[in-house]
C-alpha cells in the first residue's frame, strides 16, 4: 500500500452538485490525458452513487471530452448475465456507454461466465493486456456504508492481494449478489488519479474515520500514486441531511 499525500476533498451540498463537480474533473483528466497521450483508460464504480455522475457525462458533458477515445473499465462486477438488473456493467452500459455511443472494442466488460474466479482470472488477462504497467488513468470508486469500496470487504482476505490485480470475492450474506470480481490495491494505488464519491448521510461514519486519518476501512485504505479525491456531499461529511 503506497503512503502519499492524504486526500483532496471535494464537498459540495448535494448529490447533484458533487457529481457535477466529478464531472468536471473527470472530463479534464480525460481530455487532457487523450491530448499528451492519444488514449486514456478509466474504471468505473457500481452502485447507485455514480449513476447521476454517469447522466451527467452522457448529457450535459457529453462534448466535454473525447470520451470515445478512452477505454472503458469496472472497478468490481457483480456475477451475474450482462442483463441483470445488479450488473454494474448493465448500468454503466445504459447511463453512459450507449448514450456516448462508445465503440464496443473500447468496453471491457468483467464477464463472470464460469463463475467468479474463471472471471477475475479472465480480467487480469485483459487488464495485463490493455494496460501493460496496471496504471489506470482514472478510477471511480464508491464507499459501501460498511467502509468497502470496488468488492473489497472488511475482512476480506483479498485486501492482502499484492500480486494479483484482479480477484474473485464472496460478500456477506446482506449482499443481492455475493459472488464478485473485484480489482485489488496493486492496481487502485497505481492509478494516476482515483475519485471516490460518497454521498448520504449514511456513509458519513465511515467517511468520519476517514476524514479522522483512520485507515481501518477498505475505501480509507485506498492510497494511489496519483491524485486521490474524495467527493462528499453535506450529508456524508456532516451525518446531517438537508431536512435536519
Ligand atoms: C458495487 C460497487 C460498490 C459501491 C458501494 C456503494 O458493485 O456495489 O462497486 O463498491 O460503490 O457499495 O454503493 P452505493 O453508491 O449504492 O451506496
Amino acid at each position: 500500500m503506497a503512503e502519499s499525500v492524504a486526500p483532496e476533498l471535494v464537498v459540495a451540498p448535494d448529490l447533484d452538485q458533487l457529481s457535477r463537480a466529478a464531472a468536471e474533473r473527470a472530463a479534464a483528466i480525460v481530455s487532457r490525458t487523450v491530448a499528451d497521450r492519444g488514449h486514456c483508460t478509466l474504471a468505473l464504480s457500481g452502485g447507485t452513487t455514480p449513476r447521476t455522475l454517469y447522466a451527467l457525462l452522457a448529457g450535459e458533458y457529453r462534448l466535454a471530452a473525447p470520451w470515445r477515445q478512452a477505454e472503458w473499465f469496472w472497478g468490481d462486477e457483480r456475477c451475474v448475465p450482462p442483463d441483470h438488473a445488479e450488473s454494474n456493467y448493465r448500468a454503466a452500459r445504459d447511463a453512459l456507454l450507449v448514450p456516448l455511443r462508445i465503440p464496443s472494442g473500447m468496453v471491457h466488460r468483467i464477464d463472470c461466465s464460469g463463475g467468479a474466479p474463471a472471471g477475475a482470472t479472465r480480467y487480469e488477462a485483459v487488464l495485463r493486456d490493455r494496460l501493460p504497467a496496471g496504471r489506470f488513468d482514472l478510477v471511480l470508486l464508491g464507499v459501501g456504508a460498511d467502509g468497502h469500496t470496488a468488492s473489497l470487504f472488511p475482512g476480506s482476505g483479498a485486501l492482502d492481494e499484492r500480486e494479483r490485480w484482479a480477484v474473485a470475492v464472496t460478500g456477506g450474506p446482506e449482499l443481492a449478489v455475493r459472488e464478485r470480481v473485484t480489482l485489488t490495491y496493486p492496481v487502485l494505488d497505481r492509478a494516476r488519479a482515483v475519485f471516490l464519491l460518497a454521498a448520504g448521510a449514511g456513509k458519513h461514519p465511515v467517511v468520519a474515520r476517514m476524514l479522522a486519518g483512520d485507515r481501518t476501512d477498505p475505501a480509507a485504505r485506498v492510497r494511489p500514486d496519483g491524485a486521490l479525491v474524495w467527493f462528499l456531499d453535506e450529508a456524508a461529511r456532516t451525518g446531517r441531511t438537508a431536512a435536519a
